[in-house]
């Protein structure tokens, strides 16, 4: 029986999954296996040391220690793309909003209850003060194509725009998934010095943390229209606030609001609806359950953050899982080890993410306790699990 703690409402399609006969899943339960969170902020929580695994049902992982989990041998996985498509909806309302003064013009609307004017009459009489731009024929800017950017690429091409990307590290799959059209930038600064409308798709990290300031701003289109949708931290919201003031900058939508940028009359801040769809919150609930589950039952790894993609076919009786330090000498080791307990390696897979090996070995007969804490034993090696085949 595993133990999964949800530190967030997670969706019941995906808890669903965990059948009940082999899993024991609630908000409040004691040495959980695994976690299953949302937006808890979990960078200060004290995390029990039977965890083995935490999901994030979404994509950034901002709330998770993740490197503090690493050094426990705890796999973080987040589930790219599952909430994409609800985020790229909102990213293109954000575009209409930021070139159509639809929110103000609302706003106005409503104030006009009460009072004793002809609605048609006045309405078509101030309407003006809301006038706007189209997006099509406009360009727009999109630093990362993951699956998000991706998306949104591919539906402003459909909107009649053209699109130029930059992304370093795009994947062969996401550039398969890419309109034809869409053109690749190899320069950040170039495509800011192109485009009308500016939308960011990166995670927040020390290399993208205030990518977006003064110097960069100043290599802008005046008036240049800018989104943000992915992490607050990303734009310098000092330099922002000074670009908006003096029309370098035309309009900054986002959806993760600061206070000192929450009441400026240039910038519209969403509280951070992105991924909230019953869609969106079911798909990420299901990756997630499947990921922990997955992971837990076989020690397979399917996106994880911080250690690498790992599947080898359970088709022995047993199995161990070794996460060590990335150094010389570990898997000689771990065989010895194994060697010296009489077990025979039916099948075994190595992978690395950084300063982190895993490993799975595939044995043909039961493991003595005595040699899994020998494994435990060894110098650099981080955790093991020793799993029985349950199908
Ligand atoms: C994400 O990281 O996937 C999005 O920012 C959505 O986050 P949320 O699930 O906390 O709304």
């Amino acid at each position: 029986m595993f133990k999964i703690q949800t530190l967030n409402k997670i969706s019941k399609k995906g808890l669903d999954l965990l059948s009940r006969d082999d899993y024991e899943v609630a908000g409040e339960i004691p040495n959980p296996d695994g976690i299953i969170v949302r937006s808890f902020d979990m960078q200060t929580m004290d995390i029990p040391a039977s965890v083995r695994a935490i999901a994030r049902a979404g994509a950034g992982v901002n709330n998770i220690p993740v490197q503090k989990c690493t050094e426990k041998g705890i796999v973080v996985f987040n589930t790219p793309g599952a909430n994409a498509n609800a985020v790229k909806e909102l990213v293109l309302t954000g575009m209409l909003l930021s070139s159509r003064r639809v929110f103000e013009g609302i706003t106005w609307t409503k104030s006009l209850k009460g009072q004793d004017v002809d609605i048609h009459q006045v309405v078509e009489k101030e309407k003006s003060k809301f006038g706007g731009t189209e997006l099509k024929g406009k360009k727009l800017g999109i630093i990362g194509l993951g699956a998000i950017g991706v998306m949104v690429a591919n539906d402003a091409i459909a909107l009649g725009m053209d699109v130029i990307g930059y992304d370093p590290y795009i994947t062969i799959d996401n550039a398969w998934g890419m309109d034809h059209r869409v053109q690749k930038s190899n320069s950040l600064d170039v495509l800011l010095s192109e485009v009308d409308y500016l939308t960011i798709h990166v995670p927040l990290n020390d290399s993208t943390k205030g990518m977006i300031n003064a110097d960069k701003l100043a290599l802008m289109k005046k008036g240049v229209k800018i989104l943000n949708f992915a992490r607050s931290g990303l734009v310098n919201n000092a330099d922002l606030m000074k670009g908006l003031d003096s029309g370098q900058v035309g309009f900054y939508i986002c959806d993760i609001p600061d206070e000192e940028i929450l009441d400026h009359a240039k910038i519209l801040c969403i509280p951070h609806l992105g991924a909230s769809t019953e869609e969106a919150e079911e798909n990420c609930a299901i990756m997630a359950a499947k990921e922990i589950s997955n992971y837990l039952e076989t020690g397979n790894i399917k996106n994880s953050v911080n250690f690498p993609e790992t599947d080898l076919p359970f088709t022995s009786d047993y199995r161990i899982t070794i996460s060590n330090k990335n150094i010389p000498s570990m898997v000689g080791q771990i065989t010895t080890a194994l060697a010296s307990g009489k077990a025979n390696i039916a099948d075994m897979i190595n992978k690395h993410k950084g300063d982190t090996a895993y490993n799975i070995i595939n044995l043909d007969d039961a493991l003595s306790p005595e040699v899994v804490e020998n494994l435990k034993k060894i110098e650099g090696v981080i955790s093991v699990r020793y799993l029985e085949n349950k199908k």
